[in-house]
């Protein structure tokens, strides 16, 4: 008998055929809408294996579900919606999608930078509003970007991308990670730094840990208070890195300048989230990997990893 593999959201259809010549396979019916809870129970009971996305709950009760799973794949870097210790306690493979979205989700990063940094959603904003009268002096002026210091909080492989890109603009970087990264240091002149260092020092403070207990609220009010008056927050990692409430304070307090958010602590939000009634927060509708090029290759990675897995090969991005 052929393999079953559950998708949990429409995919094109040569993402569907890739695992049709040897599964037999059956995919939720809508691309904007999440898998109900419901029929992904459903599913995961009867599942050899799962392409799933960062909105499914695959959590310990999900899990306790499954008969026949061995792989779970998640079209992402970021697995936090798995409970890979159930997962690894029942034998079944998790993978992930690191590396193709590096570059991408760096791109994405610097956009919100220079945005947060030019205030380029509100200059729209004049114009689509039919509110530009002359030009003026003082009008919509932002920070600058060159020269200033970017603090990198997670130096992985999208952080290094960050500062790649930051020292391409003369940035002057520091990082924080749990380990130094001598290489980085040497190649792109960054510098360790511990957590105060880098909160008291940055004029731009970038966001680019994965979400685990540890890095719960790691941006709370305490972090935000000892931030410059004049720093911009960027965050594309995880919504719930960052006390979206703290954040809010602060930003209706002065205390730092501007806020460029890609992610949210319970996603999705819509217009009246407190965040978007404040012109300094630039917020994007969690798009970091969302290249065209990029997001096809993260569907075929996603579907070779279930091949691979459905094979009882090691999976090449394993997680657990
Ligand atoms: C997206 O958020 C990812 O983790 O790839
Ligand atoms: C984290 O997701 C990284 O790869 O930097």
């Amino acid at each position: 008998d052929e393999p079953y593999v559950f998708i949990t959201r429409r995919m094109p259809e040569d993402i569907k055929a890739r695992l049709e010549a040897s599964c037999r396979v059956s995919m939720w019916e809508y691309e904007d809408i999440p898998v109900s809870k419901g029929r992904l129970e459903e599913e995961i009971k009867h599942a050899d294996a799962l392409f799933c996305n960062v909105s499914d709950n695959i959590d310990n009760e999900m899990l306790n579900k499954a008969e026949h799973l061995k792989v779970i794949a998640t079209m992402a870097v970021g697995y936090n919606n798995i409970d890979i210790q159930t997962a690894a306690d029942k034998g079944i493979q998790v993978a992930h999608t690191p590396d193709v979205l590096t570059e991408t989700t760096a791109d994405l990063t610097f956009a919100l930078l220079m945005a947060s940094a030019r205030r380029i959603a509100e200059g729209i904003d004049v114009i689509r509003n039919n509110e530009w009268g002359a030009w003026a002096p003082f009008f919509l002026t932002g920070r600058d970007i060159h020269h200033a210091r970017i603090g990198i909080i997670g130096m992985g492989r999208i952080g290094e991308a960050v500062a790649r890109r930051a020292s391409g603009f003369n940035m002057d970087i520091v990082y924080h990670n749990r380990s130094p990264k001598p290489d980085v240091e040497e190649s792109l002149g960054a510098s360790y730094a511990g957590m105060d260092e880098l909160l008291t020092t940055s004029d731009f403070v970038c966001v680019q840990t994965p979400y685990t207990k540890e890095t719960h609220h790691l941006i709370d009010g305490n972090a935000l208070q000892k931030m410059k008056k004049n720093a911009v927050l960027i965050n594309t990692s995880r919504g719930a890195v960052v006390d979206e409430t703290a954040l809010y304070e602060a930003l209706q307090a002065g205390e730092i300048r501007a806020a460029g958010l890609d992610v949210f602590e319970k996603e999705p939000i819509g217009a009246d989230h407190p965040l978007l009634t404040l012109p300094n927060v630039t917020a994007l509708p969690h798009i970091g990997s969302a290249s065209e090029d990029t997001r096809q290759k993260m569907a075929e990675m996603t579907a070779d990893h279930i091949l691979e897995g459905l094979r009882g090969d090691t999976v090449s991005n394993k997680v657990v």
